[in-house]
C-alpha cells in the first residue's frame, strides 16, 4: 500500500513558498514534457520534482503559478472524451481545486492568454533557471506581451530570479511525510535486493546459465510488486570485471561461479527515489581476496556513518571512508607503501584515487542525486584555493554544508580494482560498491536500507537459505 497524501502538505509548500517571495512577485513552474521515444511510442512520463513537490498532480501539460500573497494557479489539460478514450482520465480545471487544493485553474490551451495578464503589475518573475528548454523565452515573449500594454498603465515585472535556490533548501530538509514514503522505498528496494542475491545462488546451485538481466528481472518484479512505478535511475547489475565499470547498466553479461555481482539499484515510490548497493558472490561464498576487499569497504562504510551526524560536515565521511580505504589499500599492497610513502601521504597525494575515485555520497530525494547545495549557505564567501595533485588545476574550495536533522544522503564507499602492473593478480577485476540511504537525526544518522545484510557473513547466511 503507497502512503496517502494530503493535500494539505502542497498547500503548506506553496505557503513557504510564497513567504519567501515578495509580495508582488510571481513564480512559474511547468511540470516536465513529454519525450518521444520512436514513431507513436513515448518515454514513460515522469513528472518534474519541483512542481510535483507544490501540487502532488502528475499529469503532464501542466503549469504552476503562485503569487507572492499565496494565491496559487493550475494549468492543467482540459477533460476530453476522445483523449480520454485513448491517454486516461483526466482531472482537468473544474475539479482540480476541490482535488489539488489550489486557488483556480485553467485549460493549458489559456496559458498564453492568461500568463501575461498574471504578469501584468509584478515586481518580480520566479521560475527555475536552465531546466526547461525553452522557458526562457516564452517568459521573455510573456514580458513582451506585458510591455505592449504599459501605454494603458500596466506595470512590467523589472526582474527575473532562479527559483531553483528557494525551492533547493526546501527540499533539503525531508519533512515527516517524504520520510516515510523513502522510508517505504527504501524497505522495497532493499526487499528487492534480497530477491536478487537470493536467485543468484539458487540458479548457479541448480546448474542453471545466470545473466544479469535474470538479477535484474528480480529487481524489477519486487519494485512493481509493491506498488513503485519505476526503477528512481537505470539499475546496474555488474558481474565479475563489469563492476569496475561505475556506470555499467545491466545487461546480458553471464554471471560466473565464484565472481562477484555488483547491484546498484533503487525504487522510485511515489515521487521518491532509493539508491542501494550492494556486492555479493554469485554462488553466496566469498573468496578470500574478495572477503579481504569487501571487510575493507564495509569498515570504510562504517567510518562514514560514524562521521554522519548534525553539526558535521558533508565532506567528513567521505574524509573518513578516504582515511579507511587508503590504510587499506596500503596494507594489502593495492599501494606500495615503498612508492607511495606513508598513509598522509598517499591522500595529500590522493594516490587512492586509482582504485576508489567517487566522492562518498549524495543528496538523496525526489531526484536520486537530490538538488540541495552542499556549500554552507552563509558561508559561500569564505572560498581557498588549492592545487589538485592529480590533474594540477586550481580549485576553489568552499565550507561544505553543515549537516542538519531531516537531510538524506547516501553513503557509498567502493574499491574497483583494474589489472595494472604492481597490483597483486589476486584483486584484479573485483570492483565492490556498498551503499546505503540515510536521514540526519538529532544525535546522529538513521540508516533505512538495512533491510539487506551489508556483513559479509550475514550474506552468505542469507544466501545459503
Ligand atoms: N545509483 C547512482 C548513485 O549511486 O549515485
Ligand atoms: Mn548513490
Ligand atoms: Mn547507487
Amino acid at each position: 500500500m503507497n502512503i496517502p497524501v494530503p493535500t494539505a502538505i502542497y498547500a503548506q509548500r506553496r505557503a513557504r513558498l510564497a513567504d519567501q517571495l515578495g509580495r508582488d512577485d510571481i513564480a512559474i513552474i511547468p511540470t516536465a514534457p513529454e519525450h518521444s521515444r520512436n514513431r507513436d511510442s513515448e518515454y514513460l512520463f515522469r513528472f518534474d520534482s519541483y512542481f510535483h513537490y507544490l501540487s502532488g498532480f502528475t499529469e503532464p501539460h501542466a503549469w504552476l503559478v503562485i503569487t507572492g500573497d499565496g494565491h496559487s494557479t493550475l494549468f492543467c489539460q482540459p477533460k476530453d472524451l476522445e483523449r480520454e478514450i485513448w491517454d486516461g482520465y483526466r482531472l482537468g480545471p473544474l475539479a482540480a481545486p476541490q482535488h489539488l487544493g489550489v486557488d483556480a485553474a485553467f485549460s493549458v490551451a489559456e496559458l498564453e492568454q492568461r500568463l501575461p495578464r498574471l504578469l501584468e503589475n509584478r515586481h518580480a518573475v520566479w521560475y527555475p533557471f536552465a531546466i526547461h528548454p525553452g522557458l526562457e523565452s516564452r517568459v521573455s515573449g510573456w514580458l513582451n506581451a506585458v510591455r505592449a500594454r504599459v501605454r494603458f498603465g500596466a506595470l512590467c515585472p523589472e526582474a527575473q530570479h532562479d527559483l531553483c535556490g528557494i525551492l533547493d533548501e526546501m527540499r533539503l530538509i525531508k519533512d515527516v511525510h517524504e520520510q516515510a514514503v523513502m522510508r517505504r522505498a527504501a524497505q522495497i528496494s532493499a526487499a528487492a535486493h534480497v530477491r536478487a542475491m537470493r536467485r543468484s545462488a539458487a540458479m548457479l546451485r541448480a546448474g542453471q546459465d545466470v545473466c544479469e538481466y535474470h538479477l535484474d528481472a528480480e529487481l524489477l518484479h519486487e519494485f512493481r510488486q509493491h506498488g513503485s512505478q519505476y526503477p528512481a535511475y537505470s539499475s546496474i547489475v555488474a558481474a565479475g570485471a563489469n563492476a569496475c565499470v561505475l556506470h555499467y547498466r545491466a545487461d546480458n553479461a553471464p554471471v560466473r561461479d565464484g565472481e562477484l555481482v555488483l547491484i546498484d539499484a533503487g525504487c522510485e515510490l511515489d515521487g521518491y527515489a532509493s539508491d542501494i548497493t550492494r556486492t555479493f558472490p554469485a554462488n553466496g561464498r566469498f573468496s578470500g581476496p574478495q572477503r579481504d576487499l569487501y571487510d575493507l569497504v564495509l569498515a570504510s562504510q562504517h567510518a562514514a556513518v560514524a562521521a554522519t551526524r548534525p553539526g558535521a560536515r558533508f565532506t567528513d565521511p567521505h574524509e573518513a571512508t578516504v582515511k579507511v580505504l587508503t590504510q587499506g589499500m596500503l596494507d594489502l599492497g593495492l599501494l606500495d607503501k615503498n612508492q607511495h610513502g606513508t598513509l598522509e601521504d598517499a591522500i595529500e597525494n590522493r594516490h587512492y584515487f586509482a582504485f576508489y575515485m567517487h566522492r562518498t555520497g549524495h543528496w538523496l530525494g525526489m531526484d536520486v542525486h537530490d538538488c540541495g547545495s552542499y556549500v554552507e549557505p552563509s558561508e559561500r564567501g569564505h572560498a581557498s584555493l588549492r592545487r589538485d595533485p592529480l590533474s594540477g588545476e586550481t580549485i576553489a574550495n568552499r565550507p561544505s554544508r553543515i549537516l542538519r536533522p531531516g537531510m538524506a544522503l547516501t553513503i557509498e564507499p567502493g574499491l574497483y580494482v583494474r589489472p595494472s602492473d604492481g597490483v597483486p593478480p589476486a584483486f584484479w577485476n573485483i570492483g565492490i560498491r556498498i551503499e546505503d540511504d540515510a536521514f540526519i537525526t538529532d544525535t546522529g544518522c538513521e540508516l533505512i536500507t538495512r533491510d539487506v545484510p551489508v556483513q559479509a557473513d550475514a550474506i552468505e547466511a542469507l544466501m545459503r537459505g
